[in-house]
């Protein structure tokens, strides 16, 4: 980690200032050492991280190893396909016309932090080269390590491995959060927010992404089949569910359109054409394919979903109140998607 990363850096809970203690360096950047906030809290640095977990959780240990998998078999998401996906489907959730957009919009708050940055795989969709503000990746599991090796390199990147709801920054840190598909992955969505949304500066802007409630079925199989799933190992889990991954393959390769001649409002389906694949997806099981992607790549998409424990859904309302109670003034809420709301919020100045 470099110097600067400490100038930002408190005790989480207490916010007290630390110290750094039996430092070792090397090029510039600190590799190893302690941090102490003179209350008896010790976390460590280590790898050129410092580390601030310390949630008992069970639940959410899970969640942080499925994740530490996940992020850690590349092979299963960073060859590409599924960042041209990914970019594109980015930038419509945001509003934005190009990634360069993007990076400036975050550029020009400056100081960034990606809350649950994961590896970095939605920051990279717009973070490159010609980045010019300062970005820190935080994420609770040791997907930041995977994140440091994927974007470390890039000017102005800074790693810390912590809990969005124990974060090791003061109040008005920051002055933009990207939080893409983590709140909803903690023990609570909304203390979750709040933790976040306390970040910000006066003008400071908030961009996340929360899962969105489904039809009444579609959540039904959602619990099924990860109440199965969560006492598996991720090595487990992954081949479980192989055969889910191959049925939306299947269903996907039918390549049939079934019309929905009227509202079914019993089961949440709106009328209309769908494919039989989508149809299936949104309203029965989550069995995600793409046909532009390797078999690994869309087993990636549906293992994010069903392993880990928590995976709380929302709804508009719950969103906007939370944004309310901090203090938050909506600038967008895309609600085009039945997954998820995107969401870009800021705080007035
Ligand atoms: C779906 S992934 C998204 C990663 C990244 N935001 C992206 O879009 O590429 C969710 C991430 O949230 C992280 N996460 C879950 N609970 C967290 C918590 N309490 N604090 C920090 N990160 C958390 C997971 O470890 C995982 O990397």
């Amino acid at each position: 980690m470099r110097e600067t990363l400490l100038d930002l850096l408190v005790a989480p809970g207490s916010f007290n200032a630390l110290t750094l203690e039996h430092a070792s360096r090397s090029n510039g950047e600190i590799n190893a050492g302690i941090l102490t906030d003179g209350d008896a809290h010790r976390f460590p640095i280590t790898d050129g991280i410092p580390r601030f977990v310390r949630t008992d959780d069970s639940g959410q240990i899970q969640t942080a190893d499925s994740f530490g998998f996940k992020w850690g078999r590349r092979d299963s998401y960073d060859d590409g396909a599924m960042a041209v996906t990914s970019r594109a489907w980015q930038l419509e959730r945001y509003g934005m016309s190009s990634s360069q957009e993007l990076r400036d919009v975050f550029a020009s708050h400056e100081l960034v932090l990606d809350a649950g940055c994961g590896s970095a795989f939605s920051s990279s969709l717009w973070l490159d080269e010609g980045w010019t503000g300062e970005w820190v990746g935080a994420d609770i599991s040791s997907a930041v390590d995977v994140a440091r090796d994927r974007i470390g390199a890039l000017p102005g990147t800074q790693f810390v491995q912590a809990d969005v709801l124990d974060l090791p920054f003061a109040d008005g840190t920051f002055g933009a959060v990207f939080t893409e598909g983590v709140l909803h992955h903690t023990p609570s969505t909304e203390r979750a927010f709040h933790s976040v949304a306390r970040l910000l500066r006066p003008g400071g802007e908030l961009f996340a992404y929360i899962y969105r409630k489904k039809s009444a079925v579609r959540e039904f199989t959602d619990d099924h089949v990860r109440e199965q799933l969560t006492s598996l190992t991720p090595e487990e889990a992954w081949e479980a569910l192989r055969p889910l991954t191959a049925l939306g393959q299947a269903l996907a390769e039918l390549k049939a359109d079934v019309v929905v001649p009227e509202d079914v409002s019993l089961l949440g389906i709106p009328a209309g054409t769908y494919d039989v694949q989508r149809l299936i997806y949104w309203h029965f099981a989550k069995l995600f394919w793409n046909p532009d992607w390797t078999f690994e790549e869309n087993h990636h998409i549906n293992f994010d979903w069903y392993h880990p424990t928590y995976a709380h859904r929302h709804t508009e309302a719950e969103i906007r109140q939370w944004c309310a109670d901090a203090g938050l003034e909506v600038i967008r809420l895309h609600d085009e998607e039945p997954a998820a709301y995107t969401l870009r919020a800021r705080r007035p100045r």
